[in-house]
């Protein structure tokens, strides 16, 4: 990315907004046993974004990607989606998670576990299996479409939760580590297939990582650090796509 391509990026008009946190918290129990997992946090994802939050185990970057998805709910705060004029929980469709844990469901093969939630939001079922079957190509395990959840690797198993995500073809791609059990290649090409796949369907995209190499191909960098976000910082930008 040039110095100008920077500035042509930094000056863009700036998508329409996801969601956006004015001052959330989520406290897990009470009294002085109380943990603070996010509190003050301000931040906002917009269509194009590219994101990548990370900070250290422990620091609330799962907390804040399942309030950003309206999986969870804030103690205190808003967290708020104003295109969809409410919470995208069990509205299909509208936000992906990949979760940082197994999440496959074990009865289902993986390529019915790629269409269930395109069954759910009511597409037919030959279109939902084309979709599986194109999603799983795309990620490159096309041949475990047959296999169960018990039969295939950790790092198979993250990247058919990449492919259950991007079937779906949602405005918001939230990745909770979405590479932490694949070697240097095969996580390059999942977040190549992530970038690719928000930038085809001009999603924002938050990708919670650990990993600098992931990181740094981000346009944005927030960091957490003991719940709170910061959001100011730039990414170097090295191994950009460049501003779309
Ligand atoms: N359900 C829960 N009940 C109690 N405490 C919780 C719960 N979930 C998370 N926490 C605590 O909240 C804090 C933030 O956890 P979180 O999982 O968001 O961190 P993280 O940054 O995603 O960590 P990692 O990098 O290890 O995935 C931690 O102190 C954690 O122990
Ligand atoms: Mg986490």
């Amino acid at each position: 990315m040039t110095v100008l391509d920077r500035i042509r990026w930094a000056s863009r008009p700036q998508g329409e907004l996801l969601v956006e946190c004015v001052g959330a918290a989520r406290v897990h129990g009470r009294g002085p046993g109380a943990v603070a997992a996010a509190h003050g946090v301000h931040c906002a994802v917009h269509r194009g974004d590219r994101i990548a939050l990370s900070g250290p185990s422990g620091s609330g970057k799962s907390t804040l990607l399942h309030l950003l998805s309206g999986l969870d709910t804030p103690t205190s705060g808003i967290v708020a989606w104003p295109t969809w004029r409410g919470s995208p929980a069990g509205r299909p469709g509208l936000v992906g998670v990949v979760f940082q844990g197994q999440s496959l469901l074990p009865d289902l093969d993986v390529a019915e576990n790629v269409a269930l939630p395109l069954l759910i939001a009511g597409v037919p079922t030959d279109a939902a299996a084309l979709a599986a079957g194109a999603a799983l190509a795309t990620l490159g395990i096309g041949e475990l479409a047959a296999k169960l959840p018990d039969e295939i690797s950790g790092g198979q198993a993250q990247r058919v939760a990449v492919a259950r995500v991007l079937a779906a073809r949602p405005a918001l791609i939230l990745a909770d580590e979405p590479t932490g059990r694949l070697d240097r290649a095969a996580a390059h090409r999942v977040v190549d297939v992530l970038i690719d796949t928000a930038d085809e369907l001009n999603a924002g995209l938050v990708i919670g990582t650990h990993d600098e190499t992931v990181a740094a191909r981000m346009r944005t960098s927030w960091r957490m650090a003991d719940g709170r976000v910061h959001t100011g910082a730039s990414a170097s930008g090295a191994g950009l796509r460049g501003p779309s």
